[in-house]
């Protein structure tokens, strides 16, 4: 039987209401699919940076590079400034462990209120692509003349052939495995130096893919197909700025947070990838039981996915996503269940 050892960081806010739910949802799998799960529980967040002022020490990290994937919750507090968890903690642990595919399907799933009018799941089922350790999220820049008049600031973004083609290279090999067609957004027609590396590099890997459809679409207009004609699209790949924006746009497309999964991937395998909800620790609803498990639970999916467990992940994406048409709304007050008895409910369907 094989172990999977999972390091934990569950967070702050809703992200230990959540998590709790996926490892019932992935207990109940491993029972049925025979495997085990081993936790560690890293105290990370924005609550251990309140009480002992530590982000990610580095003897954590290392820790953490020893396991065989990550699920974290959520992370952030609003009395933590900006950027010190974001930055030290998730952009750290994705950079270092060189996680450098950010998967993030998107995904109208049966019996969920989309705000799109007339929107059918059948047309609603694609995979963005981000790339998720370059671009403007290098932190390469600075201030010149900082508070004066003529004060200077450049924030730049970072793209190296290897970069790009790694990435593109991946979104084809996932384009193969589903409907072979792959768009590459940019805006070639502004960003004239990047978005012709990202253009040149798709085209000239083409030819490796002969199957798959290539198409390239300017990031603006991606934002407007995506709302008027989702069904265009297979795989999406994308920069990490540009992936960022349009993946919030697909969460809401896709009925909310509640249903938005990501898996930051290392395909390499030399160093564990991260799982996690794309929604945030919700302070606003945080304890009362209001916040909706199925993002979390769609996360363990994509890690099992990718731990080699195919048929536990397709388990897990079916049960978590049944109970969708019950749910009165999809997160909030008004859930018409609790956190925790939907976690029950999901867990008892994946048993079978
Ligand atoms: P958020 O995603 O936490 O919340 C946005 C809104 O969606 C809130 O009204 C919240 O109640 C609701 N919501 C989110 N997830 C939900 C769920 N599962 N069920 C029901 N409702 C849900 O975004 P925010 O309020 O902008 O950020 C809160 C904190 O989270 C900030 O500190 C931010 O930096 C952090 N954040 C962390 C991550 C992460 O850890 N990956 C991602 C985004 C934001
Ligand atoms: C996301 C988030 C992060 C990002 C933030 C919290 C650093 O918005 O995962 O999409 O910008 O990548
Ligand atoms: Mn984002």
């Amino acid at each position: 039987m094989d172990t999977y050892r999972i390091a934990s960081i569950d967070g702050d806010g809703i992200g230990p209401e959540v998590m709790e739910q996926a490892r019932k949802a992935l207990a109940a799998a491993g029972d049925r699919f025979d495997f085990d799960l081993e936790y560690t529980h890293f105290d990370l967040g924005g609550h251990r940076y309140l009480t002992t002022g530590e982000v990610l020490p580095d003897d954590e990290l290392t820790q953490i590079r020893s396991h065989d994937a990550i699920l974290l919750g959520a992370v952030g507090t609003p009395d933590v400034p900006p950027g010190v968890l974001e930055r030290g903690l998730l952009l750290r642990i994705r950079f270092e462990f060189d996680q450098y595919v950010n998967l993030r399907p998107v995904k109208l799933y049966e019996g969920v209120p989309t705000p799109i009018a007339g929107l059918t799941p059948d047309r609603c089922d694609f995979l963005v692509i981000r790339e998720n350790t370059e671009g403007s999220y290098v932190g390469s820049g600075g201030f010149f003349r900082k508070g004066t008049p003529y004060e200077i600031a450049t924030q730049n973004s970072i793209n190296t052939r290897h970069g790009v083609e790694r990435v593109i290279l991946n979104a084809f090999e996932r384009a193969t495995k589903r409907n072979n067609k792959l768009t590459v957004a940019h805006k070639t027609n502004v960003m004239g130096f990047a978005g012709d590396l990202w253009w040149r590099t798709a085209q000239e890997l083409a030819p490796q893919f002969p199957q798959v459809e290539l198409e390239y679409v300017h990031a603006d207009a991606l934002c407007l197909h995506m709302i008027n004609t989702p069904e265009r699209y297979d795989v999406i790949v994308t920069d990490n700025l540009f992936g960022d924006i349009v993946t919030d746009l697909g969460a809401a497309i896709q009925g909310g947070l509640g249903m938005a999964a990501s898996g930051n991937i290392n395909p390499a395998h030399g160093t564990p990838s991260m799982f996690e909800p794309v929604h945030g620790s919700a302070p606003d609803i945080a304890g009362n039981g209001w916040a909706n498990p199925v993002a979390a639970v769609l996360s363990a999916a994509m890690c099992m996915d990718d731990l080699g467990e195919p048929e536990a992940a397709i388990a897990l994406e079916v049960a978590a996503t049944s109970v969708l048409p019950q749910l009165k709304s999809m997160g909030g007050p008004d859930m018409g269940m609790s956190t925790d008895q939907i976690g029950d409910l999901i867990a008892e369907r994946v048993a079978g």
